[in-house]
């Protein structure tokens, strides 16, 4: 195989989604609502979900902390896969994301295990207590990437887990690109997480790119 040839193509990452498991009726119908409410269709592929669920088990994770909550779908896949008493506080500036993601939440079998904290990203994540999370999810603004890692990294126990979404730049990584479209953005933070010594992390080539990590130190 050449150097220069991806082997994650289109049909691979078709047959990863036929091979896993997908919505069920009820976030089938969160997106429903979702698109209907005009929220973008921006939420993690079900196949992420899988991976992040599968990984925050292996962590044997409690204590989650997402920035980005859009329309809920990925608080509420994390949630499911927290034991009792596990909780997923998931951050979002935009008003009606949070009214439409609180509304699904109560009504989602994970009721009890999220919460939205209202407001800026960097804002909310220096009220949050260090030492109170086990995982982090980054899933707002590429721009801010940097700062919500160093606040989660702050946030986090040595062993910590850190997920980041949009690796990829959403599927436009390789192209020019403007500060303005969030992809130069995306290129920079994947350079501060290569360089960033107090991380172990490896993209993964799933949904639009994940970046799995764990704080080393
Ligand atoms: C965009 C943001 C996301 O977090 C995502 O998963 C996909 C697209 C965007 O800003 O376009
Ligand atoms: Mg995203």
């Amino acid at each position: 195989m050449p150097d220069d040839d991806c082997i994650i193509t289109r049909r691979h990452y078709n047959y990863i989604a036929e091979h896993t498991r997908g919505d069920d009726d009820f976030l089938i119908e969160l997106k429903k609502a979702a698109e209907a409410a005009d929220i973008p269709r921006i939420w993690i592929s079900p196949a992420q979900a899988s991976l992040m669920q599968v990984i925050l088990k292996l962590h044997g994770a409690k204590q989650v902390i997402e920035v980005g909550t859009l329309a809920g779908y990925s608080a509420i896949s994390m949630a499911r896969a927290l034991p009792a008493g596990g909780r997923v506080r998931t951050i979002e500036l935009e008003p009606k994301h949070a009214d439409f993601a609180e509304d699904w939440i109560a009504r989602s079998d994970v009721a009890d295990k999220v919460v939205v904290l209202r407001g800026a990203g960097v804002d909310v994540l220096k009220t949050i207590e260090t030492g109170s999370a086990d995982a982090c999810f980054l899933d707002a603004d590429k721009a801010n990437y940097p700062k919500y890692l160093d606040e989660c990294l702050r946030i986090l126990p040595v062993g910590g887990l850190i997920m980041a979404d949009n690796a990829f730049a959403f599927g436009r990584l390789f192209e020019e690109a403007d500060d303005e479209s969030g992809v130069a953005a995306v290129r920079r933070f994947n350079d501060y997480m290569a360089a960033e010594k107090r991380v172990h992390a490896v993209m993964v080539g799933i949904g639009d790119g994940c970046w799995v990590g764990v704080k080393e130190a």
